[in-house]
């Protein structure tokens, strides 16, 4: 990779970068997808996807909807950015060409490391969102069913989170950064979630040079011109000091 040749670069992050602080991934068993989190003996509860990240179910079980996301939101206060995170953040405040942090991840550890160039596209869990009107408010506590928005006054307001079936944000601001980027990389998302999965190619096709840095090797690693494995925490202060020379 020659840095000379980059000015605009993408970049998507999902789970990995999250999981050496703390938050736990997104697993699949057999034919199950799961999160996990534990009650407070410490004791591991999965959850099925079907059961707490569709519109089906926050229709069918707002409670247990609420209670994941409360839990979820609330583990937030326990966990910090890793040097993933902060080196990220480093890349988004000296680098002088455009550059686009995308992220999966509904934490705020890009933000709280000092990330500004930055778009949740699968919404965030300091986010309520009103179903009855659309109107986002900052949310940092628990958020039982029945909470009136304070735009339309409807008991309406659940987690801002995109759920399976639902459209990611902002999609025309990253289409657009994608097709004008020399530089897509990839880091901590198995590539199994779509669109985020299809940036690679969309990045490629308008001609940029495509790294992924990942644990294992993902659904997509054959898209990318170069796979990095390991930790976010090494390979990505490493990219970005090579970014920064
Ligand atoms: N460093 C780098 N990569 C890691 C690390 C680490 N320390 N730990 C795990 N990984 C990798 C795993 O190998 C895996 O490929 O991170 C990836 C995490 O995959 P998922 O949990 O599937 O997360 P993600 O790709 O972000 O999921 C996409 O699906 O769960 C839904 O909507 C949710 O935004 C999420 C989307």
């Amino acid at each position: 990779m020659v840095r000379q040749d980059i000015q605009n670069i993408v970049i998507l992050t999902g789970a990995g970068i999250s999981a050496e602080s703390g938050i736990a991934t997104f697993r699949t068993k057999g034919a199950v997808s799961y999160w996990e989190t534990t009650d407070e003996n410490g004791v591991p509860i999965l959850h099925r996807v079907e059961d707490v990240c569709t519109p089906e179910a926050l229709a069918r079980n707002p409670a247990l909807v609420h209670r994941f996301y409360d839990e979820r939101r609330a583990k937030l206060a326990t966990v910090s950015p890793n040097p993933a995170h902060e080196a990220l953040a480093a890349l988004d405040a000296a680098w002088p060409g455009e550059l686009l942090i995308v992220t999966q991840n509904v934490d705020d550890l890009h933000e709280r490391a000092g990330a500004k160039r930055l778009i949740h596209m699968h919404g965030e869990l300091q986010s309520a969102l009103c179903a009855a009107c659309g109107k986002a408010v900052p949310w940092t506590q628990a958020l039982p069913p029945g909470t009136v928005c304070t735009g339309c006054g409807q008991p309406r307001l659940r987690p801002d989170i995109v759920f399976f079936g639902e459209m990611p944000y902002q999609m025309d601001v990253i289409d657009e950064a994608l097709r004008r980027a020399d530089l897509f990389v990839s880091i901590g998302t198995s590539g199994a979630v779509y669109p985020a999965a299809g940036f690679v190619q969309t990045a490629r096709h308008a001609g940029a040079r495509t790294l992924e840095l990942n644990l294992d090797p993902s659904a997509g690693s054959d898209y990318f011109d170069e796979t990095r494995l390991g930790p976010a925490s090494l390979l990505v202060p490493h990219l970005v000091r090579h970014l920064l020379e």
